[in-house]
């Protein structure tokens, strides 16, 4: 089956609430447990970056789990980013700044940062190099990159099973998101190509049966 485009920035009103006040805990808590394992350092004090924040649920655990890192959690969608403003603790506020920016053009308040990640961003590309180039540009040698997002099923039929295992109890717009979201994301071989021509030392590998990891540290 053919990629095909979603639309980039999650805007439309509904379609934000509906995202943002969706249960997301277990994928999420996936994410972090992924994430906490290839950081492999409890005291991690650094500077983080999340490409793609949207409702910041991702973000503010990092930071409630890392107690003295920073993190900058970055989207192109300021509804998204009213929700995630609205849910960061003010305890949290000095270690976890939320920004509007798209990517690739955005300009970031740090040049490099010791760990990058993202979920859920790279389908939502119409060019992953997007991704790939915003990542090369604020890295350095020992960056560790953690990056989550949908695997493209072999068939729409897949998809439609898939969002009847994981999604048939909800909200019909998070349904059907789920489902483009699905179509519009990339395969292993894709995305190994993609690393490979920018010469990005990551490996990329299912997680689950919907989601792929890709993981590496920068040279
Ligand atoms: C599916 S959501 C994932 C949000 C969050 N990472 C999570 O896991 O809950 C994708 C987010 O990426 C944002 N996004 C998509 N393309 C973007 C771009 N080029 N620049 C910045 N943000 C973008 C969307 O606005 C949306 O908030």
């Amino acid at each position: 089956m053919k990629r095909r485009l979603e639309t980039e920035l999650m805007t439309d009103a509904a379609q934000v609430k509906a995202y943002a006040e969706a249960d997301f805990v277990a994928p999420n808590q996936h994410f972090i447990e992924c994430l906490i394992n290839f950081i492999d350092n409890p005291a991690f004090c650094g500077h983080a970056l999340d490409l793609g924040c949207g409702p910041g649920d991702i973000s503010l655990r990092f930071v409630q789990h890392f107690t003295q890192a920073y993190v900058d959690a970055l989207d192109g969608s300021v509804p998204m980013l009213d929700y995630a403003k609205a849910a960061c603790p003010p305890a949290l506020a000095t270690r976890c700044q939320f920004l509007a920016g798209y990517i690739p053009t955005a300009a970031l308040p740090r040049n490099h940062y010791e760990v990058i990640f993202s979920n859920s961003l790279l389908h939502h590309l119409p060019n992953p190099n997007s991704l790939w180039q915003t990542i090369k540009h604020v890295s350095q040698s020992g960056t560790r990159v953690v990056i989550m997002d949908l695997m493209r099923p072999e068939s729409e039929q897949h998809a439609h099973d898939l969002v009847e295992t994981y999604a048939k109890n909800e909200p019909a717009i998070l349904q059907h998101d789920f489902y483009y979201s699905l179509l519009a994301a990339f395969n292993i071989n894709e995305i190994t190509d993609q690393l490979h021509y920018l010469q990005l030392p990551f490996t990329c590998q299912a997680s689950t049966d919907r989601h792929l990891l890709i993981t590496g540290v920068m040279p």
